[in-house]
């Protein structure tokens, strides 16, 4: 059994998972709104709600169960509330002489493959779009992946929110927007985005699209919000499915899956419906994922990983 801890960004999340991929609980705390007046995570603010949740969401998470091996999420993330996470779980691991799994959160998106009953087998080519990152992932085992393209700019999730935001909708916007768009024409607008060379992605000029459309539109802007979504929302998922399908073809790839917040876009998912994703509760950040991946990672015996660290980049 394997406890795992998640604090990179603004959820609080905590899970047990069995050394084969059944989920025996997964508890997480958005702090969403409490970021949301901000429009955005305000990163000081989420430490010290991690701080506020990290011992209850445990204590939910174990509900009595022991375990044998603790997973954290070591990278990357905003540092301060990687280090809530981290701290937690070196206290927990040592108290009880567990050794400690160090996670990347990239590698815990994946790893949402993992979980049962989904329990993808690779080789495929990922497609992770997530509110920090935009990547397509060559994946021939379970232990890591080769990133075959990544975002040159903004990632996907971050253009859903920096457009809902233009849009006057709430945070996090993914999911705002994906609910407006369904009442919208996606061929409304034609918002280009960037085609730069091979397996990158690039965003920001789409967001820019919607920008001066909003301004030239005026106070016309809430009567075309949902035209405005759906057309938007269409040039995001259709730039993402473009690279995804020109990665499956160059790996030769059989299966695709996709992972990271953006996969669980209803469009994306009616777009790509061969394609493995995981439920929409493990797409979005959640520590199921963080103990699915520490199955594959080496693990770290005490007293030695009370010398370890967060690091806020990926690599
Ligand atoms: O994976 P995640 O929870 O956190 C990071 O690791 O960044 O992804 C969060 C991102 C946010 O940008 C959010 O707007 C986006 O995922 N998201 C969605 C949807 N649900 C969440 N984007 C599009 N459609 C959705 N339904
Ligand atoms: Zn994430």
């Amino acid at each position: 059994m394997i406890l795992g801890i998640e604090t990179s960004c603004d959820e609080t999340a905590a899970a047990v998972v069995t050394e084969d991929g059944e989920i025996v609980s997964n508890v997480v705390a958005s702090q969403a709104e409490l970021h949301a007046r901000f429009g955005g995570v305000v990163p000081e603010v989420a430490s010290r709600r991690h701080l506020e949740l990290i011992a209850p969401v445990v204590a939910e998470a174990l509900d009595g169960h022991e375990v044998d091996t603790v997973a954290v999420t070591a990278r990357p993330g905003l540092i301060g509330a990687l280090l809530v996470g981290v701290s937690a779980a070196k206290a927990l691991a040592w108290s009880r002489r567990l050794p400690l799994v160090p996670v990347n959160h990239l590698h815990g998106h994946v790893a949402s493959l993992y979980l049962k009953p989904l329990d993808l087998q690779p080789p495929f080519t990922c497609l992770l779009a997530s509110g920090g990152h935009t990547m397509l992932l060559d994946v021939q085992d379970r232990g890591g992946y080769r990133v075959l393209g990544t975002t040159l700019d903004d990632a996907a999730g971050e253009a859903f929110d920096k457009g809902a935001r233009l849009l006057g909708l709430g945070y996090p916007g993914g999911k705002e927007i994906d609910a407006l768009a369904k009442q919208g024409d996606p061929e409304a607008y034609d918002f280009p985005v960037a085609r730069v060379p091979g397996l990158d992605f690039s965003f920001s000029g789409v967001k820019t699209a919607l920008l001066y459309a909003v301004r030239d539109l005026g106070d016309q802007v809430k009567a075309r919000r949902a035209d405005l979504a759906a057309s938007y929302q269409r040039a995001i998922v259709q730039a993402l499915v473009r690279k995804t399908e020109e990665a499956a073809r160059q790996t030769g790839a059989k299966q695709v899956a996709v992972v990271g917040g953006v996969a669980a876009n209803s469009e994306l998912r009616a777009v790509l419906p061969a394609a493995k994703a995981p439920p929409l509760a493990l797409c979005t950040d959640n520590a199921a994922m963080i103990a699915s991946a520490a199955r594959y990672v080496e693990a770290v015996p005490p007293p030695r990983y009370l010398a370890l660290d967060a690091y806020a980049s990926a690599l």
